[in-house]
């Protein structure tokens, strides 16, 4: 029991942490394995429209809108007002990842596309 105990504190520390980081930007060493599991499938080779990593004309006015609206756009769903290409679809279809790991991702892909 006193095992257990221990374990879920630790749980909570690790969640603590979490969240303390999602407030401030994404870590993008971090969000390496995010973007190689989830993303990497739209944005590696540009499908539907999706803004290419390390692309950094298709990247430019959309890193100008700031990192917490790119973070946001891609929790909630995105397409670019008169865009012909695909939606970015919430949490590119997998609503288990969290918004740290989404902003993990993000900053991955800003870093990357600057
Ligand atoms: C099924 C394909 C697909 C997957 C998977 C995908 N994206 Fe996208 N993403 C798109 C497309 C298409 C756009 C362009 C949408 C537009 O601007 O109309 C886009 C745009 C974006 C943008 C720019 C939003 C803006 O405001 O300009 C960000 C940031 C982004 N994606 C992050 C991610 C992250 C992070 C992941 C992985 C967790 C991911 N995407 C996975 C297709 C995808």
């Amino acid at each position: 029991m006193s095992r257990f105990l221990s374990a879920a504190l630790c749980a909570l520390f690790v969640c603590s942490v979490c969240s303390t980081e999602a407030s401030a930007a994404g870590n993008a060493t971090k969000g390496k394995a995010v973007y190689d599991a989830n993303c990497t499938a739209c944005h590696t080779a540009g499908i539907g429209g999706a803004p290419k990593l390390g692309d950094k004309v298709a990247w430019k006015p959309r890193i100008k809108q700031g990192e917490a609206v790119l973070v946001t756009h891609t929790i909630k769903g995105w397409k670019t007002p008169g865009s012909t290409g695909m939606a970015m679809i919430p949490k590119a279809g997998k609503p288990n990842l969290t918004d740290a790991q989404i902003a993990d991702a993000v900053a991955l892909m800003v870093k990357s596309s600057k």
